[in-house]
Order: structure tokens, then sequence, then C-alpha cells
């Protein structure tokens, strides 16, 4: 028997005490990968999110010991083997692909199929395959089966067309054991890259200019042993504090890192949100106007197409016309269609929405199409009156860690029903 699970949600209810972020989703399920490549690795800080579940299956799958407790990860490789990583495992998620880095370095050779992950454009990941290819790797596809050889895998120049995070990082994981110095130019600037490479030189690696758009690896031959303690997720903060905008009393959002917030704190602040941060706290409160603002996400340091979604919820409770455009990915407007129907007033022109508000939402059965369409309706279930129920909500488990009670502790009124 199949059982659905749905997330229930009572609106309007006010939300006050404290909200503890957890590690960084888009650190961690690179973290997971890149420590095939030591001797062994202490991972801190480790959200408990589906995502990290689907990596540890793959590196028990590859005969590597890992243990999760604690928040903690152990990881030894002394039984880690090469072996395909299937359809079965890689579909799980996009990060499977960092087992492509990780295992070029460490084997030469990789067998993988295409990974999974949300359904929000395209996502091809020619950058990262050109890269290898630069550094000497053969690549072939059998199907949805990448084969990639380098015997002998070399530095190289690499500019990327677009500043991936992705390609980023999987050129770095294949650089670490490269015969040379690789150069990464346009390389993506997020803070998760700055904590993958932290990590990495943790092992031995020589990285240098991470949180650059310019990223220097020297290959080593030998790595050892690795230690670091995950980011903490800027995207669950500022989910957090877009919530707390609108509902909170006193709410405290503790456990972040200012800097990596700035685009989503200025954005708020323009808007007029009522918040103020003391150290890595951030103390928010319902802000009774706010302003309409324009939206546009980009690469970091701009506004995180991971916040695009929540934030486009928050904008139809705004006095006025605001814009939201989307420029990294095709298909991040999935969930207008759903909270139209909660009673949002918003016109789609492919990329970019024009949200009137302030819009009364009411609660609706909608649907979490992928992970932050399921954020953007989870906050429309918070403040919508009456109640909202979410389907496909095994999205929002993917990146959100322990959402229900995080959210309950502070005066939410939502539970996960099965079917
Ligand atoms: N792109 C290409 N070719 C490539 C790689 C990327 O055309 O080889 C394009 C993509 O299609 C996209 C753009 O470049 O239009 C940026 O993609 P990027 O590679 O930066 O994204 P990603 O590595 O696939 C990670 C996160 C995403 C997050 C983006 C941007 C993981 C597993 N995923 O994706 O997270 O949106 O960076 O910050 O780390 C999420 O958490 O909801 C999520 C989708």
């Amino acid at each position: 028997m199949v059982f659905i699970k749905r997330l229930v949600i009572e609106g309007e209810h006010e939300l006050s005490g404290t909200i503890k972020i957890g590690g960084a989703k888009n650190s961690v399920v690179a973290l997971i990968p890149a420590a095939i490549l030591a001797e062994e690795a202490t991972i801190y800080n480790v959200p408990a999110i589906s995502d990290v579940k689907a990596l540890e299956a793959i590196t028990e799958y590859l005969g590597s010991d890992i243990t999760y407790k604690n928040e903690t990860i152990k990881i030894n490789n002394n039984n880690c083997q090469n072996k395909e990583i299937t359809n079965e495992f890689s579909s799980k998620l996009r990060a499977s692909y960092y087992y492509m880095g990780a295992l070029l370095a460490k084997y030469r050779y990789v067998e993988i199929s295409f990974p999974g992950g949300c359904n929000i454009g395209s996502r091809p990941i020619d950058f990262h395959l050109k890269g290898f290819e630069k550094m000497g790797a053969k690549i072939k596809q059998e199907g949805d089966k990448f084969i990639i050889e380098a015997k002998n895998l070399h530095s190289a120049e690499i500019f990327l067309d677009i500043a991936s995070v992705g390609a980023t990082l999987n050129i770095m994981l294949a650089a670490v054991k490269a015969d040379g110095t690789t150069y990464i130019y346009n390389a993506a600037m997020e803070p998760e890259i700055v904590n993958v490479a932290a990590f990495l030189n943790s092992m031995g690696a020589k990285i240098s200019g991470a949180g650059t758009s310019e990223i220097k690896v020297q290959g080593v031959s030998q790595l050892g042993k690795g230690i670091v303690e995950v980011i903490p997720d800027r995207i669950e903060a500022g989910t957090y504090l877009i919530i707390g905008s609108l509902l909170g009393k006193n709410l405290v959002i503790e456990g972040i890192i200012k800097e990596h917030l700035e685009s989503v704190l200025t954005k708020l602040h323009e808007a007029g949100a009522d918040f103020e941060i003391k150290g890595t706290k951030i103390i928010v409160n319902k802000t009774k106007k706010l302003k309409p603002v324009n939206v546009r996400t980009l690469v970091y340091p701009g506004f995180p197409t991971d916040l695009g979604q929540p934030m486009s919820t928050l904008l139809t409770q705004c006095d006025g016309e605001s814009l939201f455009e989307e420029t990294i990915y095709e298909n991040r407007m999935r969930h207008i269609k759903h909270l139209n129907s909660m009673g949002a007033d918003i016109r789609l022109f492919d990329k970019k929405a024009i949200i009137k508000g302030k819009t009364n939402l009411v609660g609706r059965e909608v649907i979490a199409t992928d992970l932050r369409a399921g954020a953007a309706m989870l906050v429309a279930g918070m403040i919508a009156k009456g109640t909202t129920i979410i389907t496909n909500i095994e999205h929002i488990l993917r990146g959100y860690e322990k959402i229900v009670g995080k959210l309950s502790s502070v005066g939410a009124v939502i539970k996960i029903d099965e079917i």
C-alpha cells in the first residue's frame, strides 16, 4: 500500500519563539561526495533532510563506512570501491553528479547515470563535462549513462560560460588530484563553494580563490583526513525570515551568517520589513504595511534563485505592484497558478511575474511542484485564511529539515498527514 504524504496547514497563526537554522543543503550535498576523496572524514552540522539520506546510500553502496549521528557524519573510505552509480541512485537528486568529479579524481574512471533533482528547467551538465574533457577525460554516453575516463587527468584553464555552482564544484573536485594547476575562470562565488574548498583543503588539497570568480587548484597526489562544519542554510533562513515578516512576533531566527543573506535582507528592508540583526540572530516581526518591490534572481551575491519563489508569496502581501523575475532557470514559475488559485493576483509573462497586492489568500489544496515552489506554497498556507493542503511534499522534505517541528515549536498549526 502506498501512502501519500500531505502537509496540512491552518493559516494566520502568529509565530514567536526561536527557530534554529540547520546546515546548508547545497553545501552538504557536495561535501558528502567530496568526502570520498579523504582517508576518513567528519562533517558536522549535517541537516536531517532526505537528500542527505540519498547520498549516504550512494557512499555506502560504494563500500565506504558511513554513520550519521547527532548531526555528524563520519566516513571511512578504507573499503571504498569504484562502482557504477546506477539510475536507481543518481535519479534521487541533482547532487549525485558530484560523484563524477570525486570519483574521477580518485579512480580516473566513473560510470554514472544522469542526475535527478527538481524539474525547474532543462538543467544540462555540459559545462561539467567540457571541464572534465579539458582535463584529459574521454566521455562516452550510453543512454542516460556517462562513462568518463581520464588515464592522464591533468590541469587545465577552464572558463565557464555561466558561473555554475555545480560545474565549479565538480571541476574543483576533479582538479584536486590532477597533475598540475587548474584555473577555473568565471567560477561561481556562492558560500557553498567556499565551504567545500575548505573541506578539501583540510584533507591536504591546495585550493585558493574560492568565493571569487577565479579559483586556482594545485593538484596533489595524496589526500588525508578531512574535517568540516556545514555552513548555515541561507535559503532555509531566508524562508523563515519571509514567514516572520508576515507572521512573526519577536520571532528569532538563530544561527545565521549575515553576509550570506545580504541581498535578501536588503530586499526585505526595501519592502519595509521589520527585523533586527543581533550577531548570528535575526529578530523579525510581522510588518503591518509592506511596500511593493522588484525582485530579480541572480547568481551570488545577487538575490538567490532558491528564494525567488517563497519571496513571490510575500510580494502578494505588498501594497501595490511588484515584479518577480527569474533569470537562472526556465521553470521557476509553476507555483504561480497555485498562488492565484488561493486568491493572489499574478500575471505571468514567461519568466516574469507581475504581482498585484495586497490580496487576501484563502486555504486550498495545492501542489509542491518542486522544492522551492513547495516553500512558496508553505508560506502561502501559513498566511491564508483556513486550511491549506500541500501534496507532493517529498520535494519540501528534500531540502527543509524538521520543517513541521520547527514551525510548530513557534506557534504554527501544521502537520504531515498520511493518507
Ligand atoms: N547550466 C548549464 N550547463 C551546465 C550547468 C549549468 O547550462 O553544465 C545552467 C543551468 O541550467 C542553470 C544555470 O546554468 O540555468 C545555473 O546552474 P547551476 O549549475 O549554478 O545550478 P546547479 O548546480 O544545478 C545548484 C543548486 C540549486 C541552486 C543553484 C543556483 C545543488 C544540488 N543545487 O544547482 O539548488 O538553485 O545551484 O544557486 O546544489 C534548490 O536548492 O532548490 C536548487 C535548485
